[in-house]
């Protein structure tokens, strides 16, 4: 048996690097906790905003989800949780498992490499600085220019998307990739930080943003590679062109001096997971805008600094000092720049001319991802967290039916269906008393970790106009300052919400949350029963029912699917299934589903010891809560964008090689091109040998 790996000491949130907590989110988890609102978090009654009417209408509607909820999470096989007998660092046994998760597991490791099952093969799709446009030169670390950069793939990727391609394109389909952030030490010999040259501020702006290109199958394997210079190909970048729609377009909040219409954008900044729609776009959340903008601590305009230290708009000079080379950075100069970041964007990667939309109706706040799915009569609906320690999660229901078909028509009609419709936040009450959640991770007496939930409605979009449901706020303000809507009417306060994805088979939707190091810390929230761990290291999955198809219903059960860590440690929970049978998990961040309803989960940081991975669990059956590591990623990256297609797993690896101390002159990971090669973020491909499908 492996001896257990070594607890990692740091102090950055989830075991990562300062190098990570620096470049990616601004050290956001080392800042004060931008929620210091005091409105109620889980076991609270409901009060606030929410009239004596609706409350009583929404108590009625969770009973009956509850009930419905109960029904549809039965079935684990009289399955209970048993002493640990495995410790952490060893694989589970290949003990058979549910179909789609057929594989050997990966024990956890510190390789330096992408680690994937026995039998099954992998090779680099693309990496960063790869040509995709014409004219785009090959990668040259020491030559690079932002004109190369801008016609070559991205830093960082993160969100993954793969979409069909018809006719002529057989066999080829459409990578969508985010490119959240820039490492700049990692990209630039002798880099200074207090010194950066405009030339590479200007290498980051253009390995920001989004990347399109499309990627060929190996007819016989399955193999992907990507295609160059196809003409479907593309790069949006921190000066790209963006439009505003929704609410808060045109608004007097989001006008500056460059655009005096508040409709016209220049970039999308640390876009960082999403969604792919069924009318076939991408979606892409605008996660830790903050750091991009200098000065806000300066500000002394008592509102509007309430509002820029709201979204962690608190320093002086940024990590990479762009506002010395474009003023719209620094909010002493230009104050609305920065509300025009935080949204949810919207690509039609088929049109390369087509100008991206970023949605104000739903919310702006640090967006982790963004997934929608149907109801039965075609509206979509689109599930996003929030991702700050004590924050929120979101839905948006549209008022509009998705138009079949693939015509001009209705491709431009779907890509308004984001623009109307209805925000809620949600708030959640445990069903056990508060005494038996001691903040240690014990179950309560009843076994569960569970409850109901509400969805507070915060605005609404029409064709002519909007309102606002909070008190107090118009409905631009809403869409503006949705963290604030979001404190007024006492949503719960949650252990840093990521990736939120509807399960294609049950409805049920699953709710990542990362981790929260303050959670139980002086004058913080305590423990709940959906954050049942003070000092949370490992994070938590959350499984929410709720009633799709009726339009009146807000109200949703919830329970906790996993309480994340070593299976030895007494806190976690893996759906009720035998600890002795699972892999270690910590820190979940991106989810994805199989289409035999298993859900993947991608890690963001490991306190356990072992590097990140991707980790297959059964959702439904007997085997539901069986938990098994399918691959890890090389040293310091983090596992993003997961896609589970039938004969393929894809992964986006991002940031490797970033720990401390690290840079271009000494490097700490030699992936993905062996000693003496830069480091590069890269998108991986795993197929079985055999050429039959992922796990079964
Ligand atoms: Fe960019 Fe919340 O991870
Ligand atoms: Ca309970
Ligand atoms: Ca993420």
């Amino acid at each position: 048996m492996r001896k257990l790996l070594p607890l990692i000491s740091t102090p950055h949130s989830g075991g990562r690097s300062a190098l990570t907590c620096r470049f990616r989110c601004g050290d956001a988890c080392f800042h004060e906790v931008p929620n210091t609102s005091d409105n109620e978090y889980v076991g609270d009654v409901i009060a606030g905003a929410l009239s004596r009417r609706s409350m009583m209408r929404a108590a009625a509607v969770v009973t009956v989800a509850a009930a419905a909820g109960t029904a549809a999470v039965t079935g684990n096989g009289g399955a209970t949780a048993t002493a640990a007998t495995v410790p952490a660092g060893t694989a589970p046994k290949d003990t058979g498992a549910a179909r789609g998760l057929r594989f050997t597991p990966v024990a956890p490791n510190t390789a330096d490499q992408v680690t994937i099952p026995e039998g099954y093969e992998q090779n680099v799709v693309i990496r960063w600085g790869d040509p995709i446009l014409r004219g785009a030169p090959a990668f040259d670390a020491k030559n690079q220019t932002a004109a190369a950069q801008a016609g070559q793939f991205g830093y960082n990727n993160d969100f993954l998307a793969l979409l069909p391609l018809d006719g002529d394109y057989e066999r080829q389909q459409l990578l969508v990739a985010n490119h959240e952030y820039t490492d700049e030490v990692l990209m630039f010999a002798n880099y200074d930080p207090a010194n950066p040259t405009r030339e590479q501020v200007e290498i980051a702006w253009a390995a920001h943003g989004l990347g399109v290109v499309v990627v060929q199958e190996d007819h016989r394997s399955g193999k992907l590679t990507a295609v160059r210079r196809h003409q479907l190909n593309r790069r949006l970048t921190a000066t790209s062109e963006f439009r505003l729609t929704g609410p808060a377009a045109g608004s007097d909040l989001v006008k500056t001096s460059a655009d005096a219409t508040g409709t016209k954008v220049l970039g999308t900044l640390n876009n960082c997971s999403g969604g792919t729609t069924p009318w076939g776009t991408t979606l892409h959340g605008e996660e830790n805008f903050n750091q991009y903008f200098a000065n806000g601590g300066a500000v002394t305009e008592p509102v509007q600094a309430a509002r820029l230290k709201r979204y962690g708009v608190t320093g002086a000079a940024s990590e990479r000092k762009w506002e010395r080379f474009d003023k719209r950075f620094d909010v002493l100069q230009e104050p609305n720049e920065a509300n025009r970041f935080g949204y949810v964007v919207e690509l039609d990667p088929y049109d390369p001319t087509s100008t991206p939309r970023k949605h104000t109706a739903l919310g702006r706040f640090k967006h982790e991802g963004a997934q929608p799915r149907l109801t039965e009569d075609g509206r979509p609906v689109v599930y996003s967290g929030d991702d700050e320690r004590f924050d929120y999660f979101y839905k948006f229901v549209s008022s509009k039916k998705m138009k079949k078909g693939k015509s001009r028509a209705a491709r431009a009609y779907n890509l308004t269906l984001l623009d109307e419709g209805t925000l809620y936040v949600a708030k959640l009450t445990g069903d056990s008393p508060a005494a038996q959640i001691d903040g240690t991770g014990k179950l309560p007496a009843d076994g569960e970790f569970d409850g109901s939930g509400v969805w507070i409605p915060l605005v609404t979009a029409n064709a002519d106009g909007a309102v606002s449901h909070v008190p107090g706020m118009t409905a631009e303000e809403v869409c503006v300052f949705t963290r604030e809507a979001g404190d007024k009417v006492g949503a719960t306060k949650m252990d840093r919400p990521e990736d939120i994805e509807p399960s294609p088979r049950t409805g049920r939707v699953y709710v990542a949350l990362t981790n929260n190091k303050d959670r139980g810390a002086a004058g913080k929230a305590a423990a709940d029963e959906a954050n049942p761990r003070n000092s949370n290291k490992h994070g938590q999955i959350l499984e929410l029912a709720e009633n799709w198809n009726d339009p009146a219903s807000d109200g949703f059960a919830w329970r906790l699917f996993l309480v994340a860590g070593d299976p030895n440690d007494p806190s976690t929970y893996f759906a009720g299934y035998p600890k002795d049978k699972v892999s270690p998990i910590s820190c979940p961040d991106n989810v994805a589903f199989d289409s035999h309803g298993n859900l993947w989960i991608s890690t963001d940081g490991n306190q356990l010891g072992s590097h990140d991975g991707l980790f297959g669990v059964a959702t439904q059956g007997p085997r539901r809560g069986e938990l098994k590591q399918f691959l890890t990623v090389p040293r310091g990256a983090e596992t993003c964008g997961p896609l589970i297609q039938d004969r393929r797993v894809l992964v986006a690896v991002q940031h490797p090689g970033e720990l401390d101390g690290a840079s271009v002159e000494n490097p700490m990971s030699a992936w993905p091109d062996g000693p003496g090669k830069m480091v590069r973020p890269a998108v991986v491909s795993v197929w079985r040998k055999d050429g039959r499908n992922i796990g079964v």
